[in-house]
């Protein structure tokens, strides 16, 4: 039997599509940003070329604004919905028009410190304009007030499409759509695992909202009845600008230095804003109402990613406390909250992805127990069930689709150990 390790290499070769990966065949069949940046990760401890080759291909999706868009569609495939077509944007490749959580900086630096030679030094010369760029479209497109947090307008571009998180919020959506909706991932994925009709009739009127809006920054923003601060949006590019930060003092000049310094003193104070001291956790913002969301979910515990380590103790004990309700963590819902559904997508699954995000920044605040745990968990539920999309939190059952880049990306990382 081949070892777990060489497995995980095995499902980042086979979802190769020349120069990309697919999350997973069928399912996804283009390239997706974040599940890319972690891909471009997990191919660093093996293939720095393919690596590198990975984020140049998401880049080659690159707006001229600036933004880094949610989906690439390099190639046809009718097995996903909604296609180009749906998302009407005349792009060579075309691509999606909204975007996902800025995971990219953060990977290429990752990728960089494995490719210590004048030749990944080359590249990186290369990618990090493009990289600052991105970050440059994120304030100003998503927080043109400069308060220090971003919004984001689609549940997609939270990443965490039907999080109950978002469930108040798309009340607001109407559910008409002039696009008829002909979904493919319930073909190929359980239905009672994945958001429900009426979450992808709204999912798909915000598209044609801002497909009426002529895909313009200040339109979508102005126009979106859709618009939160998102913890793990916000805290996931706080991360990543201090990866820029760190990338601009080699390939930039003192001046971008000193404008993300400028962010990132500004969206640390932000997010801790997003605080709740009732209820002990980082709540996500309703940017319409201008009311904090009272939901407990796995984005909640990300700041620690970004390295925010004032409440870094009393989020390992609400992971303790999350911990004795659930066989493994982190589930993407508080297991106490009614909205939790263990087996739907992310309304209670454990997603891998988001518990390296999780362990890495408990190791990094100083939850050193708590974060061997998290990992621990993280390559037990891989070990018995696979490279599985997610996970039940109760059984440890692997759901969703099989042979995920982004979960056989994890376990490579999580054999590297964790940052120190
Ligand atoms: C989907 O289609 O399920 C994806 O999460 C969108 O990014």
């Amino acid at each position: 039997m081949m070892d777990r390790s060489e497995a995980a290499r095995q499902i980042l070769r086979d979802n190769d599509r020349g120069g990309y990966t697919v999350p997973t065949d069928r399912l996804y069949p283009f390239q997706w940003n974040w599940d890319s940046a972690f891909v471009a990760m997990g191919f660093a401890s093996f293939d720095l070329a393919r690596a590198w080759s990975e984020i140049g291909c998401l880049l080659r999706g690159q707006w001229e604004d600036g933004m880094i868009p949610q989906i690439v569609f390099h190639a046809p495939s009718d097995d996903y919905f909604p296609g180009p077509g749906v998302w009407g944007i005349r792009r060579d490749p075309p691509t999606s028009g909204i975007t996902q959580p800025p995971v990219l900086a953060t990977a290429a630096r990752r990728v960089l410190a494995a490719d210590a030679t004048a030749e990944g030094e080359a590249r990186m010369a290369a990618i990090y304009p493009r990289l600052r760029d991105s970050h440059r479209w994120w304030a100003a497109a998503r927080d043109p007030g400069g308060t220090g947090l971003v919004a984001t307008l689609h549940p997609w571009e939270t990443g965490m499409d039907n999080s109950p998180a978002w469930d108040r919020a798309l009340d607001r959506v109407p559910t008409g759509t002039r696009t008829a909706i002909r979904r493919r991932d319930t073909s190929h994925v359980d239905p009672a695992f994945r958001p429900r009709a009426i979450d992808y009739q709204r999912f798909i009127h915000l598209v044609e909202v801002f497909r009426d809006a002529g895909w313009n920054p200040a339109r979508m923003l102005a126009a979106s009845p859709f618009r939160v601060a998102d913890v793990g949006t916000n805290a996931i590019l706080l991360r990543a600008e201090k990866d820029l930060l760190h990338l601009a003092s080699r390939f930039g000049t003192p001046e971008e230095a000193s404008e993300i310094a400028t962010r990132i003193a500004r969206m640390e104070t932000a997010l801790e804003h997003l605080w709740d001291d009732a209820r002990g956790h980082y709540l996500p913002r309703d940017l319409i109402s201008g009311e904090a969301i009272p939901f407990r979910g796995s984005a909640g515990f990300l700041p620690l990613f970004a390295g925010q380590a004032r409440h870094a103790a009393a989020l390992a004990t609400r992971l303790e406390e999350w911990g004795r309700r659930v066989k493994a963590l982190v589930p993407s819902t508080d297991p106490g909250d009614p909205l939790f559904e263990p087996l739907r997508y992310w309304r209670g699954p454990v997603w891998a992805v988001v518990n390296w995000m999780i362990a890495e920044g408990l190791h990094r605040c100083g939850e050193t127990a708590m974060a061997a745990r998290v990992a621990g968990d993280t390559r037990d539920l891989i070990a018995a069930e696979g490279f599985s999309e997610y996970f039940d939190p109760i059984t440890g059952q692997g759901i969703g689709g099989g042979t995920f880049s982004w979960t056989a990306a994890i376990w490579l990382l999580l054999e590297e150990g964790m940052a120190s």
